[in-house]
């Protein structure tokens, strides 16, 4: 297998997963008022139980089209609703990784490993867009790469250039999101983000940089950071608003945020863990529009993602729980790392499964990306990167044929 160390190392790390309790445009530059508007007058009648901010979290997108409310859930009277349309969350597809090869969980990022996926990540997504109508791709990246090693410093121009050729080839893929996703585990080489490590001033200076290219870019969703574990919550809380307040001062009002938690965005800890100190963070306004939870659910026995088998779908588990405490606190969630064995007869299963019942709740599911395309080779275990066919075209990877691309149509 062509698998880069870093890859295995990355996964490999994830394994602190397990000791998580198992239950555990609308306008560019404004509020995007229109937008709310549009939504509100075509949809707020048939989810009438949906809170203000669940709702305005989708009015924070122009991508509603994509998706159908799942009327069937929420109205009162289904009657009036005669021919509803599968319920499907409004934002599916994958990671396409390379630009954080390298990464470990301790945020050391060696630039040697990085390997961009190029022009095949922008064909893979563009096949991904055209040929199955997925319209979301995450865009893992180090932290050390964007500033070429220096941290504090103003974001190097050259290795930002063949990021950005990424991101843009995403949006022109024709992608409705697109995520830009710091892979640091809230670390640099090994010093904790506002505890002991890099100054917050310092993580903020990187995310006031990007939402400055960014900000009149609707696609664009910021991704904080990927993972971040074994920290104090309370102060990585504060650190994530001071992040927030960066993002939307530098003028990106409506783009989408994911907030991450701790335990390496466990799905299954989130309740446990960090909700209670997530669900304060607000933007300037003072609500919480476009503030969606980030959080991560591998289905193999620990939940590390190295394994080719599936023992769950982690809805009882993790994914229903959730979705209660979302609904209750009108808040939406965005699993943006998932997987399972590319052909695993079990993780066919159960990755169909469970994005089935992301569909049904896609009142509190945003969507999902799972892990991974890009830089990862086809015979990656968790690989969801398409073969080539030869002649023209990519042909898919039985999960992602199976169970992603079907329920998204
Ligand atoms: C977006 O960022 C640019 C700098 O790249 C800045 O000039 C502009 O004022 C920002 N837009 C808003 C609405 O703040």
């Amino acid at each position: 297998m062509k698998v880069s160390v870093g890859i295995v190392v990355m996964k490999a790390i994830m394994v602190p997963q397990d000791l998580q309790p198992a239950h555990s445009q609308c306008g560019q530059n404004s509020l995007s008022r229109p937008c709310q508007r549009i939504y509100k007058s075509r949809y707020s009648s048939i989810i009438p139980g949906h809170s203000v901010s669940a709702r305005s979290i989708l009015a924070s997108s122009n991508h509603f089209q994509y998706a159908t409310p799942s009327s069937s859930i929420t109205s009162p009277n289904p009657t009036i609703h005669t021919t509803p349309a599968a319920p499907k969350v409004f934002y599916a597809g994958t990671n396409i990784a390379g630009f954080d090869f390298g990464c470990d969980t301790s945020g050391i990022c060696p630039l040697g490993s990085i390997t961009p996926p190029g022009q095949h990540g922008i064909d893979q997504m563009t096949h991904f867009v055209s040929s199955d109508n997925l319209n979301t791709f995450r865009l893992p990246v180090s932290w050390q790469y964007l500033v070429a090693d220096t941290l504090g410093g103003p974001i190097n121009s050259e290795n930002f250039a063949a990021y950005d050729e990424l991101v843009q080839g995403c949006i022109a893929a024709g992608a409705a999101l697109c995520i830009i996703d710091i892979h640091n585990y809230a670390r640099w080489n090994g010093g904790i983000v506002g505890q002991g490590g890099p100054s917050d001033n310092d993580f903020i200076g990187l995310w006031s940089q990007l939402a400055a290219v960014y900000n009149d870019t609707e696609q664009i969703a910021f991704g904080i950071m990927n993972e971040p574990h074994d920290l104090s919550l309370g102060t990585w809380a504060e650190t994530l608003q001071a992040v927030v307040n960066a993002i939307r001062s530098a003028g990106a009002n409506s783009n989408i945020i994911l907030l991450p938690g701790s335990g390496y965005c466990a799905a299954g800890g989130f309740l446990d863990d960090s909700a209670a100190f997530l669900k304060g963070i607000q933007n300037p306004d003072g609500g919480t529009e476009g503030l969606v939870f980030d959080v991560h659910q591998y289905l193999d026995f620990d939940h590390s993602g190295r394994h080719a088998e599936c023992v769950s779908d982690m809805i009882d588990a993790v994914f229903r729980p959730l979705a209660g405490w979302l609904r209750e606190n009108g808040r939406m969630a965005f699993l943006s790392e998932t997987g399972g064995g590319s052909d695993d007869p079990s993780c066919l299963r159960y990755v169909c499964s469970m994005v089935q019942f992301l569909n049904q709740n896609n009142d509190v599911y945003l969507g999902f990306t799972g892990w991974g395309a890009g830089s990862f080779s086809t015979g990656y275990v968790l690989s969801q990167t398409p073969y080539l066919t030869t002649g023209s075209g990519m042909t898919d990877q039985p999960l992602v044929k199976q169970c992603i691309i079907p329920d998204f149509r």
